[in-house]
């Protein structure tokens, strides 16, 4: 089932023209760009690349990177504006890459636009290497909740409701009609924990230009938030639990009944266990 994004691919592209909208020019840009100087990259994976101005913006800081998108007319784009780029159609759920393949994965507002969010966490810690960064732009859940709403006639309020409730829902702007999901922020937390990754920054950040006006909207209500998440360079020793394992007393009809004794074994408890990943 479409998600919009195909048939907003023109107007997208129109929207965000060369240097991108409101949001990314005097709210997002500034400080995803002060994160990437802080940090030495030399390969980056744009997940959701669009139509690739982030991966042309990381290739103007000596960065090089793969961009991918499933929306194939804004990846034509990308490589329409960035002929010397590497960008390619393809899903955050499943990434075509190898593990340990990026020393920086950028996320910049396309946690919305992922179905299977978990797949898409999961994902990027593998193709993360062991000390590599995941940067994140996203709407804001608290934004992602509500709405404005219309206050006795005169004043705008921004209303949150349903917030626990995980849905996705149509957004219609400019000639953009695209899906987005909300999720509370206890289900992106919870699952990049659970993937092992180390949170190692978080801001929500204001407007630091544009006009006045647009910029008191912004700072109004919960609008993005940017974090940091850092796949460990090893995994914490594993912590061992001496767990008992149960006698089995099995009896099958014509067998004699086996007695295991007991013993002990030792576990991962750090999160990994089911993966059965030891070392990344
Ligand atoms: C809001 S746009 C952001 C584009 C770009 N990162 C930017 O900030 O301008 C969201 C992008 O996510 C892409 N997208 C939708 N579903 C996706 C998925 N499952 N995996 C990766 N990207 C997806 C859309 O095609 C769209 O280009």
């Amino acid at each position: 089932m479409t998600n919009g994004w195909d048939e907003s691919a023109e107007a997208w592209i129109r929207d965000m023209g060369v240097d991108g909208d409101y949001s990314r020019r005097h709210v997002l840009d500034a400080p995803m760009l002060a994160r990437v100087a802080a940090g030495a990259y030399g390969i980056a994976l744009d997940l959701g690349c669009g139509e690739g101005r982030f991966c042309r913006m990381l290739a103007a800081a000596g960065i090089r990177s793969v961009g991918i998108d499933p929306t194939e007319a804004l990846i034509a784009d990308a490589k329409a504006k960035h002929p010397g780029g590497d960008y390619r159609v393809g899903r955050a759920e499943s990434l075509d890459f190898s593990d340990r393949s990026f020393d920086l994965v950028v996320s910049y507002m396309t946690f919305v636009d992922i179905a299977d969010i978990a797949s898409a966490i999961g994902e990027i810690a593998r193709v993360l290497r062991p000390g590599g960064t995941l940067l994140i732009a996203n709407l804001n859940s608290f934004n992602s909740a509500g709405s404005w709403v219309q206050h006795k006639g005169k004043h705008r309020r921004f209303e949150i409701d349903r917030y626990l409730e995980e849905r996705a829902s149509w957004q219609s702007w400019r000639g953009i009609r695209i899906k987005n999901w909300h999720r509370p922020l206890s289900t992106y937390m919870t699952l990049l924990l659970g993937a092992g990754l180390q949170l190692r920054h978080f801001a929500e950040p204001a407007p630091s230009s544009g006009d006045a006006v647009t910029a008191e909207q912004y700072r109004r209500v919960p609008y993005f938030l940017i974090m940091e998440w850092q796949k460990p360079i090893s995994l914490p020793p594993p912590a061992k639990i001496e767990r008992p394992m149960r006698p089995s007393s099995m009896k099958t009809p014509g067998s004699r009944s086996a007695i295991v004794p007991m013993r002990t074994r030792s576990m991962r408890v750090d999160g990994f266990a089911s993966s059965g990943r030891t070392a990344w």
